[in-house]
């Protein structure tokens, strides 16, 4: 079997999703990469790890060659919130690193995977139930990263008959990466403090509502997506996917049924509100259920009972 390669295999997704390849397909059949370097001890039973700068296509094609690759999870980008701080970086690492990804899988056959987001929404999108086809015209750099991006993917395989695939993530819950500068963030850093402080500040408002999935449901969709039949794909860049929606209130509301003394007050930052408020409510992901059997398996509060056992096992609480 040719290897997998995950770019930003210690981001948000690649510290779930390289383990979940390693048990589906051995760990020698995984190559994880990052600009960091793992903490001591984490690489040796997930798979092979190596340094990766994924705007450099020499390094790239370099792994390539070396591993024998044949699909491409690439998952190396800066979220929202710190795309906004650093436009610049954003479009280098963001767009310039996708376009690279491509070219070294053209020439290599590779199966690329591309994560887009509900960011690649804009003020002018339909909120409610925001269809698989529809305006997009996002303001910030992360989402015109992710529109350029998924059109990308979309000319590589019209025009070069590459295979390649995506999802539009909505805001993903996790409780091994910490939160990383995004702005749907807040729905994971209020559950480290819920359990340390018994209470939380939050940067968005609390009837701000937006699509969220917790992170098993985002690998099992990554994995799945990757292996469906491409006859029944009539879409590929990007599929809408999601599991939930919520506000912070009501996030806080289903954390108090585990911890009634939780409190929540708010101190607004501008600038995420305005990213969240340019972002959809809801998303109809009607296409990925037809085309490849999408089926998240957790609600609001399943996740919420998930997140807060795993996270005291994690915080020794
Ligand atoms: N969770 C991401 C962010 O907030 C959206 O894709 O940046």
């Amino acid at each position: 079997m040719k290897r997998i390669l995950v770019t930003g295999a210690l981001g948000q997704i690649g510290s779930e999703l390289v383990p979940a390849l390693a048990a589906r397909f051995g760990s020698d059949a995984i190559v994880a990469s990052d600009i960091r370097l793992p903490p001591a001890g984490q690489s040796g039973p997930l798979g092979h790890f190596e340094f990766l700068d994924s705007t450099n296509l020499r390094q790239i094609q370099d792994l390539v060659r070396r591993y024998d690759v044949g699909t491409i999870y690439h998952l190396a980008a800066l979220l929202s919130a710190s795309a906004e701080e650093k436009p610049h970086v954003a479009w280098e690492l963001n767009m310039g690193g996708l376009y690279k990804i491509l070219e070294v899988a053209r020439a290599h056959r590779c199966k690329v995977f591309f994560p887009s987001s509900i960011g690649a929404f804009g003020p002018g999108t339909p909120k409610e139930r925001t269809p698989q086809e529809t305006l997009q015209r996002p303001t910030t750099i992360y989402g015109v990263t992710k529109v350029a991006g998924e059109l990308l993917c979309d000319y590589y395989h019209q025009r070069f008959d590459l295979d390649t695939r995506g999802l539009r993530f909505p805001g993903l819950i996790s409780y091994v990466a910490p939160p990383g500068g995004g702005t749907t963030d807040y729905a994971v850093a209020i559950f480290y403090d819920a359990l340390r402080h018994g209470r939380y500040t939050c940067f968005l408002g609390p009837d701000t509502r937006l699509d969220m999935m917790y992170m098993p449901d985002a690998v099992s969709a990554l994995i799945e997506l990757m292996a469906a039949d491409p006859q029944r794909l009539v879409h590929r860049n990007a599929f809408n996917v999601t599991a939930m929606n919520f506000t912070p209130a009501e996030l806080a509301a289903e954390i108090r049924k585990h911890l009634p003394d939780f409190r929540i007050d708010y101190e607004i930052d501008p600038i995420r509100q305005a990213i969240a408020d340019s972002w959809p409510d809801s998303l109809d992901d009607s296409a990925a259920r037809e085309e490849w059997g999408w089926k998240p398996v957790y609600d609001l509060p399943t996740m919420v009972a998930d997140m807060l056992d795993k996270l005291r096992a994690k915080l020794r609480l």
